[in-house]
């Protein structure tokens, strides 16, 4: 117990469950490099408030470097009684350099210090996400330019609703990515807040320059308050709330990728490297990479509600429960770095089936047109919607399509019907009417795409 860090009022060993249990190294090794770099920033504050001679503090950072290089080749060796990346960091450079190493913890803890170290960490890792997040919404702006010719049905409540655009649907997933995108350089910012120099709870004694460390470690605020600093989880469920978030989008395409590759709707079929057989069954082309992305998304929320509920009892500041955040952190950051990617690969590859989006259109999709049609004649709306209603149910009654319904019949549903009610059963013109901003009309998608395309240029 005298070797661990806290062991001086010890003198019993710790439980070897409890042990095992309480130690975090096996997953926060992973900001090995924020924590060096949290320690060479305080080890020249250490040194500009007096507490480090010079010679001091060159052997420490110089030890901080061994201790980087060591990771960096993968020779670093973790011992049994590290409990976490700190005391690690911290056991090994003693090793290194000897005493000197026992003065850079001085006025600071790990609980200010672990906050740094994730402050850091994630801040460097979204970027990544930025970077997908953008390479999708070219994906599909590029595809939505290149296939915008192409109708099928658009649904609400998976009833088939309106023609629109096989485009318009693409893009639609790209404004959810692009608000994703946005929330993220807002989320970044309030990461970007040094807690370094909040101590255990109250702060530092020893005027440390806490402006010189946010500027060494390139934050734009620090922390005003030590025991909200050393405390708050704010930012780590601000990430995994945008990871859901980001992930439910993913999921509702996901989903409607699984039903548009099926074969009653066989709209489109995904490429080899993203689909999988059946053990079984020899003719199954399973869409398993959509479900993954839907399956996943689940366990990002889990891990969301995961931590909120470690959150919510919680006295204030720093207890032991914290440490589970980093699980969910770091298992949020893979799954949803993953899941962005086998997204984009998805689009990537996928083969729109044009013929059969067409075909999936039926003209009682455009009973709304017929109403439209009545409207344009001088008929209320409610009336119209009413009397469009009164020729859908004539066409079932009937056993025919809308479309086919004999003008005398229509006329006998209203007088308003003329000959050039035959002009409406055509799906590309009934899509054109929709020129408004937001619209499905080629022009409207077309503003769609280049608002979009301006997007990404300026990121
Ligand atoms: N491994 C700990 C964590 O991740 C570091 C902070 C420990 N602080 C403490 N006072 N025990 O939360």
């Amino acid at each position: 117990n005298n070797r661990k860090l806290w062991g001086g009022r010890f003198s019993e060993k710790t439980d070897l469950v409890l042990e095992s249990l309480n130690a975090s190294i096996s997953y926060d090794k992973r900001m090995w490099k924020e924590d060096l770099k949290g320690s060479r920033a305080y080890t020249v504050a250490l040194l500009r408030a007096g507490l480090l001679t010079e010679d001091e503090s060159k052997e420490i950072l110089k030890g901080l470097d061994m201790v980087h290089e060591e990771w960096e080749k993968n020779t670093f060796i973790i011992l049994p009684s590290d409990e976490d990346i700190h005391t690690a960091n911290e056991r090994r450079l003693k090793e290194l350099i000897g005493h000197s190493a026992l003065k850079l913890h001085t006025g600071r803890s790990r609980n200010d210090q672990v906050v740094t170290d994730m402050r850091l960490w994630l801040r460097s890792g979204l970027g990544d996400f930025s970077v997908l997040l953008c390479d999708i919404i070219k994906l599909c702006t590029v595809r939505a330019q290149q296939e915008i010719d192409i109708l099928m049905p658009g649904y609400t409540h998976l009833q088939r609703a309106q023609p629109v655009r096989w485009s318009h649907w693409l893009l639609s997933y790209c404004w959810s990515l692009k608000a994703d995108h946005d929330r993220l350089k807002q989320l970044s910012e309030r990461i970007n807040v040094l807690p370094l120099g909040s101590g255990a709870i109250a702060g530092n004694p020893f005027l440390i320059d806490r402006q010189f460390l946010a500027d060494e470690l390139d934050f734009q605020h620090v922390s005003s308050n030590s025991m909200h600093a050393v405390g708050d989880r704010d930012f780590i469920v601000e990430f995994l709330f945008w990871a859901s978030l980001t992930s439910i989008h993913l999921s509702r395409l996901a989903e409607d990728l699984i039903l548009f590759s099926s074969q009653e709707f066989g709209f489109v079929t995904l490429s080899e490297a993203y689909s999988t057989g059946s053990s079984l069954m020899p003719q199954k082309r399973n869409p398993d990479s959509l479900e993954i992305i839907r399956g996943t998304a689940g366990k990002i929320y889990g891990h969301c509600t995961g931590v909120m509920m470690i959150l919510k009892g919680l006295p204030s500041t720093y207890n032991k429960d914290l440490q589970e955040d980093k699980v969910a952190m770091f298992a949020v950051f893979d799954c949803l770095k993953a899941i962005l990617q086998v997204a984009g690969g998805v689009i990537n590859t996928l083969q729109v089936k044009n013929f059969n989006c067409r075909a999936a259109l039926s003209p009682d999709m455009l009973a709304t047109d017929v109403a439209y049609y009545l409207v344009k004649k001088g008929v209320s709306f409610r009336e119209a919607h009413h009397l469009a209603g009164e020729v859908v149910a004539k066409a079932e009654q009937d056993r025919v399509t809308v479309s086919n319904l004999p003008l005398n019949t229509l006329r006998d549903i209203s007088n308003f019907f003329e000959d050039d009610i035959n002009e409406i059963w055509n799906y590309e013109s009934s899509v054109e009417q929709y020129q408004v901003k937001g619209g499905t009309s080629r022009s409207s998608v077309t503003l769609q795409i280049s608002e979009l395309l301006q997007w990404h240029d300026n990121i």
